[in-house]
Order: C-alpha cells, then structure tokens, then sequence
C-alpha cells in the first residue's frame, strides 16, 4: 500500500480514539446485520471496517470476515478489541482484498458508515468497485450506503456547534465543528479537537453526494446492478441503502 492510499483524516491516533464514542451504539449496523443474513452470506467483506465494530459483530457471529480499512489507527483500535481475532485484518484498501483472498470470493462486501461518500473522483470510486467485484463470488452483493443529496444534510450539520466526548487515555476532548465549503456534489467540513491541555487538533474532510443517476452509472461501470435501494431505519429518509448484485 502506498502512503497516499494512508493519507486520510481517520488516520489519526485522537481520531481513532474518539471515533467509538463520538458514534454510539450503532444501531445503523443492525440493518447491514439484517440485509447480510438475507442474502444467506457466510464470508463478508468489510471495506473501510475502521474500528471494526460490524466486522467482529459477524464475526462473533459466525461469519467469515475481512475488515480492509487504510487508517493504520482505526485497524490498531480494531485489533485491541475482544473477538478481534476472529476478523482477517486488512491495513489497506479494496484493491488489496482480491489477492488476500486468493482463490476464495466472498459473498457479500459492504460499506458502512458512509463510507462510499470518501470517493471523491470516479477513478477511486470505480476503483474500488471493480475490486470489490473481483473479490466477489458471481452471485454475490455490494451493500452500502450513501446520504441522500437531496435531503442536503449540511444544512443541519451547519448548526452543530461544539460537542464534549470524553475520551479513553485522553481525557475530554471539545470538538468545534464547522462547515468550511459547499461546491455540489461536494461538501468540506472541519473539526477542531480541543485537548485537556490547550492543544487543537484539526481535521478537514471532504465527502461525495452522489445522485441516484450517478451511481446507478458508476456501478452499471464497475460490473453491479442495482436490485434494491432501502431506507434506513434509524435516519428514515436520509441515506439510501443500495444493494447491488454482480452482473451476469
Ligand atoms: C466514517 S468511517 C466508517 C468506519 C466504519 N465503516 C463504520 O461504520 O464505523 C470512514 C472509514 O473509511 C476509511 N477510508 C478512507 N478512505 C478509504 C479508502 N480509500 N478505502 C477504504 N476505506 C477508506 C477511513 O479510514 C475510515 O475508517
């Protein structure tokens, strides 16, 4: 792996750190639970896993699990956690599935956490994509999930503000949040990581907001086609939960 493929703001020791707690509970994943069993997956591919809460959920559960995620921070998280070992731990990216895999497919991949809105040109998205498809058996299923753009869920994270985490071996930690740009399909936002001794730690991101029509096309591209988009439960009307199957 290559250090552009690390460069992301998730590699980070205090992003890592904070990321369990500033998420939750989780309940977004219990839908990816739901759908995986569904399709009667047994071997999972986790794309972008972070600090692999849904990969050592399945795997606890009996699935076969890769969790691939290029922050060398949030697969660290991920590895000191009970059940870790159950989980094959992959620090790099969709590209590098289909040779740790070798002769094996998996049934299904899936992108949790939003994690398809990181790709912000189509040669990264259709990239990934197309080794996703290469690491799936031909029947198998891409299920991920992506903010609607209509919905223009910035507008709320505008108001935001400042939010208090209190973080393990760190203590409490204040993160300003600010909206830095809108350009559609592109949004930029900041995070200023106040420490308990005066540091600030920043981190900007950038995230995609694909339309319907643009990842109906990317994925047609890449090899998938949509069968079914979804709601999810736990923010009705905000994201699209897309399942796609390999094309024959
Ligand atoms: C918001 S987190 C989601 C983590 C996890 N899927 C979850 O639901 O908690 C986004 C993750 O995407 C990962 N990521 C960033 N660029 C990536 C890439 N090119 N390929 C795979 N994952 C990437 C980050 O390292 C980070 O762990």
């Amino acid at each position: 792996m290559t250090d552009e493929k690390q460069a992301n703001e998730f590699d980070h020791p205090l992003a890592a750190a904070m990321y369990d707690q500033v998420e939750g509970s989780r309940e977004d994943l219990d839908h990816y639970v739901a759908i995986i069993d569904e399709l009667g997956a047994r071997t999972v591919i986790d794309v972008g896993c972070g600090t692999g809460v849904l990969a050592i959920r399945l795997a606890s559960s009996g699935h076969s699990v890769i969790g691939v995620d290029p922050a060398g921070h949030m697969i660290a998280v991920a590895r000191a956690k009970a059940g870790a070992d159950r989980v094959q731990w992959v620090h790099g990216t969709a590209e590098d599935v289909p040779d740790t895999l070798g002769q094996r497919k998996a049934d299904v991949a899936v992108m949790t956490g939003n994690v398809a809105q990181v790709f912000l040109i189509d040669d990264a998205w259709l990239s990934t994509l197309r080794a996703i498809r290469e690491a799936l058996h031909p029947d198998g299923h891409l299920v991920f999930e992506t903010r609607i753009p209509e919905r223009r869920a910035w507008e709320e994270w505008a108001e935001w503000g400042t939010s208090v985490h209190h973080v393990e071996g760190v203590g409490e930690v204040h993160d300003r949040f600010t909206l830095v740009r809108v350009t559609e399909p592109y949004v930029t936002f900041r995070s200023d990581n106040t420490l308990p001794d005066g540091t600030v730690v920043p981190s900007e991101s950038t995230l995609i907001f694909r339309s319907m029509p643009d990842l109906e096309r990317t994925l047609a591209e890449a090899g998938f086609t949509i069968s079914e988009v979804r709601d999810a439960a736990d923010r009705p009307g905000r994201e699209w939960v897309v399942i796609a199957r390999v094309r024959a």
